[in-house]
């Protein structure tokens, strides 16, 4: 959520920040805007809208100094304004970039107006700038003015400040959002993650949360929350560098749901040992240790958790709950000191995910992560991380990372399984095996596109919708719900298809498309009930089956079929389906595939 970039080296710095920011643009794509230092002034361009708008207006004024920084944009305080946008100047001395809210910025912007200081925009970001200034002001530099203003502010930031006297020198803090500090020879970089800066340097420095930072080319001289010198490992970055190429698809979200076989056979082979054994990454002291999961996450984490709990409770008979990220810590949850909590999580940055994460620490549970960028916070803080080897995902929606959090939570919960006598070991081996099928299946299934596009194409005129679901694939109905709804902004609510007689279904008129997702299972008869009742109030009733039960759904006005599948697999091929109707209802409506309006991949506020 808002991508911040800084570089002082040899080269142009503009051409380094732009080429940065279009590797961190997932972190947000309201505004985008640089500044740099030339002949002892300041260059500052600013756009509203994507990057290539930046971009533009650059081209027009080129900058040539070798220090700058560069912001681009997720809006939370002030509208979607140039004026709003980042980098935020004060007195013409001072540049920054932030990302994350300053909690108490009407308190100090209050003081800073009383004092004489004036604000150019609506943003919390821009009182930074002021008490910067305001160091300088009382000839604070370094890590005094960097201590005066962390003295002053709370919330949560990555930051970055230059100033037009020291024009070698950038200063950094970090508290809760992210911050990657990248050096090489005669060059010193920052960036939100550092994957965005592994084309410039491997070599990395994670700043930990209350560590400011004194930047010069070649030199960081880094200091910890309570002003002592703090000696941050300089680690060689496994990050590979954010690719922005689609690679012959027309958005990274369809490139992305053909990567899910190679993402989930990858992911699949880190939950497997040298000798072919399902390990889920746990050793066998960990899983003694397992007797109740809390899964915390946020957006399509979640309900990969929520599919998650469905399979360990009833694979591994232990109790799992599924905890919103954003709402655990807050309400006081009841801890079961002898369980473990689970974070899921895609980018390892969600602030509310970190948070909860940190609680659940805090209140002595043991702390797992399944995420799938390892050096990301969420992965540096915990005490064991259950990795998805999804590769970089771009496109805001997740696809391919939710598939590869299914793969590590159906391995868990056979290894827990068998570790706990649930399932024999002739059992846990019959599903491992099925577990190794399903790149495969889903490969098949993303090949079964031609049936999904003239149903999008029928979609993508509807207002509302719902998607019903029972057993695993009731989570699978919230996600398709979700998915469909970031993605063509068509209003879509995902129901327990069993629950529709208890409320929802007042909401059926004539032509609501009801979209079910339908198991070859016991429970389907009752499924295709719940759907009958649907159609005679007037729903135009769409399901997405496998080859079996489709047979049987002939009433169907149109019935997406999949080949057949074991049913404990079900959430990982009906995923696929699912997506690749939001994929094409929004392709068909011409919405922004890969960048829907008002979201942002990584999100690091509260
Ligand atoms: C944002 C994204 C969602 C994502 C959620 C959790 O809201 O738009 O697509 O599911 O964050 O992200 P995480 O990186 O923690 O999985």
């Amino acid at each position: 959520m808002c991508g911040i970039v800084g570089y002082i080296g040899t080269e142009t710095a503009s051409d380094i920040i732009i080429d940065t920011l279009r590797r961190l643009e997932y972190r947000g794509y309201d505004s985008a805007g640089i500044v740099t230092i030339d002949s002892g002034q300041f260059h500052l361009c600013r756009a509203v809208g994507k990057l290539k708008q930046l971009e533009a207006a650059l081209s027009a004024c080129p900058q040539n100094g070798h220090i700058g920084i560069g912001h681009t944009r997720w809006a939370t305080h002030g509208g979607v304004t140039e004026a709003n946008a980042h980098p935020h100047v004060a007195d013409d001395k001072v540049a920054i970039v932030h990302n994350g809210i300053i909690e108490n910025y009407r308190q100090l912007k209050d003081e800073l107006v009383a004092e004489g200081c004036s604000f150019a925009s609506e943003t919390d970001s821009e009182v930074l700038a002021h008490l910067f200034a305001q160091a300088a002001d009382n000839g604070l530099t370094g890590k005094d003015a960097l201590q005066h203003v962390m003295a002053r502010i709370s919330g949560a930031f990555a930051l970055a400040a230059i100033f037009v006297e020291e024009p070698d020198t950038m200063l950094v803090a970090r508290n809760a959002s992210p911050l990657a500090i990248g050096m090489a020879d005669g060059v010193i970089c920052v960036a939100s993650d550092a994957a965005a800066m592994a084309h410039l340097t491997r070599t990395v420095i994670y700043l930990k949360d209350g560590d400011i930072g004194v930047l010069r080319p070649g030199s960081a001289e880094i200091w910890d929350k309570s002003g002592m010198p703090a000696n941050r490992e300089l680690i060689v970055s496994s990050a590979s560098p954010i690719m922005v190429d689609k690679g012959g698809y027309r958005h990274f979200m369809e490139k992305e749901i053909h990567e899910q076989p190679d993402a989930i056979a990858n992911t699949l082979s880190a939950m497997i040992d040298g000798t072919g054994r399902l390990t889920a990454g746990m050793s066998d002291v960990d899983c003694d240790r397992i007797s109740h999961i809390v899964i915390l996450a946020a957006g399509t984490s979640a309900y990969a958790g929520e599919i998650g709990r469905y399979w360990i409770e009833q694979l591994a008979g232990i109790a799992v709950t599924v905890e919103n990220a954003s709402e655990y810590r807050y309400r006081h949850p009841a801890i079961q000191r002898d369980g473990v909590a689970i974070a899921i999580s895609q980018s390892g940055e969600s602030l509310d995910t970190l948070m909860a994460l940190r609680y659940a620490a805090e209140q002595g549970l043991k702390t797992y992560a399944i995420v799938n960028v390892e050096e990301s916070s969420i992965a540096r803080e915990v005490d064991t991380v259950l990795p998805t080897r999804a590769g970089a995902e771009i496109g805001v929606a997740s696809t391919k990372a939710f598939t590869a959090q299914l793969t590590v939570l159906l391995s868990l919960a056979i290894r827990l399984g068998r570790h706990h006598g649930r399932l024999s070991d002739d059992k846990a081996e019959a599903l491992t095996t099925l577990l190794r099928s399903v790149p495969g299946a889903v490969g098949q299934a993303i090949n079964q596109t031609e049936q999904i596009r003239p149903i999008a194409a029928e979609l993508k005129r509807a207002t509302s919708c719902l998607f019903l679901g029972r057993g695993r694939l009731y989570p699978l109905a919230l996600e398709a719900a979700l998915k469909l709804k970031e993605l063509s902004y068509i209003h879509a609510e995902g129901f327990a298809a069993g629950e529709m007689k208890h409320g929802p279904i007042a909401l059926i008129e004539e032509g609501l498309p009801v979209i079910c997702l339908v198991d070859n299972d016991p429970l389907s008869e009752k499924t295709l009930s719940n759907l009958k009742e649907a159609q005679a109030r007037g729903a135009t009733i769409i399901t997405i089956a496998s080859q079996t039960i489709s047979e049987e759904i002939d009433f169907a006005d149109h019935n997406i079929v999949i080949n057949d599948y074991d049913p404990v697999l079900s959430p990982l091929i009906m995923a696929v389906p699912a997506q690749l109707l939001a994929y094409y209802t929004a392709f068909e409506k011409g919405t922004d595939v890969d960048q829907p309006r008002n979201l942002a991949k990584s999100v690091t506020v509260e």
